[in-house]
């Protein structure tokens, strides 16, 4: 029997790393089960009512997932009348949900997605057709708005652009096999939220500083209850905690440059003087200056959880020979080993600590990187092999091809 989808998923560039985030949240609104099927840069899902309200709250704190909608119907390709009846009905249904809204115009983008040319070009077509019919019965405008010609769908850029969360809505008609769904758009990510906030912090590092998106994302992976308290012992200039704070945790920074830890306490201050409750928000961090192999006579409160992006080694635009390179990992496995046995040591029972490492490649597929089995023997912890939902294992692989160093984020857990 074949599965009826109601939802779908738009992952982001990295496919692992964005599915390795939903099925932590899907995880922590306790879902036990998830029927999906992979199908080209989404996921259609079956999903609970509940689920789906909750997973839309949840999705504005997370840093890999492009966007959320449902699957209101399917039908057979082959189904014309029964397609041109629902579709109708549907989007009748959302010309007089905005009407009363008096808005001037109804700004609609659709989404069809078929390797078939031909079919699109039809599908197009007939739904353009329902659209200007209801929109002349109802005497309320109408714009389609254009999409990209090599994704036949608007940008995140667009679509927030065109405001279409408050002027209109976007309409997804997927054909998968022999099956047509369609539906709405619920939720698209707002990359100018992110450039905002990136351009409105006091201090940035350009070549060391961790993304405000991929901070997201590991705050997600290391499943801190809210109000929870989360560590990075290694902070640079706050990413990561500012990230935690957005999410309600109270947050412990540590750094062993005193610039970083002045960068990360200014770009902290700014960001707490945007709230109106700005001293409780102060209240909730602390920055140390210190060095972290030595965290433990610093800090000796239980965290609930630990995510950092360490020190990576030397800022590299080629990759050394391949015997300093072995004394570089060698040494940064000397400083992780510490610094994690440290960290477990302050971890609450359960706890995790999301951690990226780097890793030099080097042709036929030699590579030089930290021995993370090692790691486990002398710390005692454990690695989280796979994700709860959809396969996906650990570590998984971040950062562009581009990039000299490479860079995988591990799981490790207390047991
Ligand atoms: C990759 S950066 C962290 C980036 C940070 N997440 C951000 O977005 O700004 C690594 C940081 O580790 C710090 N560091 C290096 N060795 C350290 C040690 N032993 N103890 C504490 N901090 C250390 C460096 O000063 C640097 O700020």
């Amino acid at each position: 029997m074949s599965i009826s989808f109601n939802s779908f998923i738009k992952l982001g560039s990295n496919r692992n790393l964005s599915k390795a985030e939903l099925s932590q949240i899907l995880d922590s609104l306790r879902i036990e089960q998830v029927k999906y099927q992979d199908w080209k840069d989404y996921l259609l899902l079956s999903l609970g009512k509940n689920s789906q309200k909750k997973l839309v709250k949840k999705l504005e704190q997370t840093g890999s997932i492009i966007k959320f909608g449902n699957l209101e119907f399917k039908v057979g390709t082959s189904e014309k009348k029964e397609l041109n009846n629902n579709l109708t009905k549907i989007i009748d249904g959302i010309f007089l949900k905005y009407l009363p809204k008096r808005q001037k115009q109804l700004k609609l983008s659709l989404n069809i997605r078929t390797d078939d040319d031909t079919q699109r070009t039809e599908l197009s077509k007939e739904i353009r057709k329902i659209i200007q019919n209801i929109s002349q019965e109802k005497r309320f405008p109408v714009k389609v708005l254009p999409t990209k010609k090599e994704t036949y769908e608007l940008t995140p850029f667009d679509y927030n652009k065109e405001n279409l969360p408050t002027r209109g809505i976007e309409l997804n008609l997927f054909v998968v096999k022999s099956k047509i769904y369609f539906g709405p758009t619920r939720w698209v990510t707002n990359p100018f939220k992110d450039i905002k906030q990136d351009e409105e912090r006091p201090v940035r590092f350009f070549t060391h500083g961790t993304s405000i998106k991929l901070a997201r994302t590991l705050v997600t992976l290391a499943n801190i209850p809210y109000d929870g308290i989360l560590l990075d012992p290694f902070c640079g200039t706050g990413t990561i905690l500012i990230e935690a704070l957005k999410q309600g945790m109270k947050v412990i920074g540590v750094d062993k440059d005193q610039k970083c830890v002045r960068s990360s306490k200014t770009n902290l201050h700014h960001f707490s003087e945007k709230y109106p409750s700005r001293e409780k928000m102060k209240a909730k961090w602390r920055v140390q200056l210190h060095d972290s192999r030595k965290l433990t006579d610093a800090i000796q409160k239980k965290v609930d959880g630990v995510v950092t992006e360490p020190y990576l080694g030397p800022f590299l635009k080629h990759l050394p020979h391949f015997e300093e390179a072995q004394m570089t990992m060698k040494s940064l496995e000397r400083l992780y080993t510490r610094v994690l046995a440290l960290c477990k040591s302050l971890l609450k029972d359960g706890a995790r600590i999301v951690f990226i490492m780097p890793e030099y490649n080097y042709p036929l597929k030699r590579s030089v990187y930290p021995n993370v089995k090692a790691i486990c023997e002398k710390t005692g912890l454990t690695t989280l092999e796979e994700s709860k939902f959809f396969n996906i294992k650990f570590p998984v692989e971040i950062g562009r091809k581009h990039n000299v160093v490479a860079r995988k984020l591990f799981i490790f857990e207390s047991k």
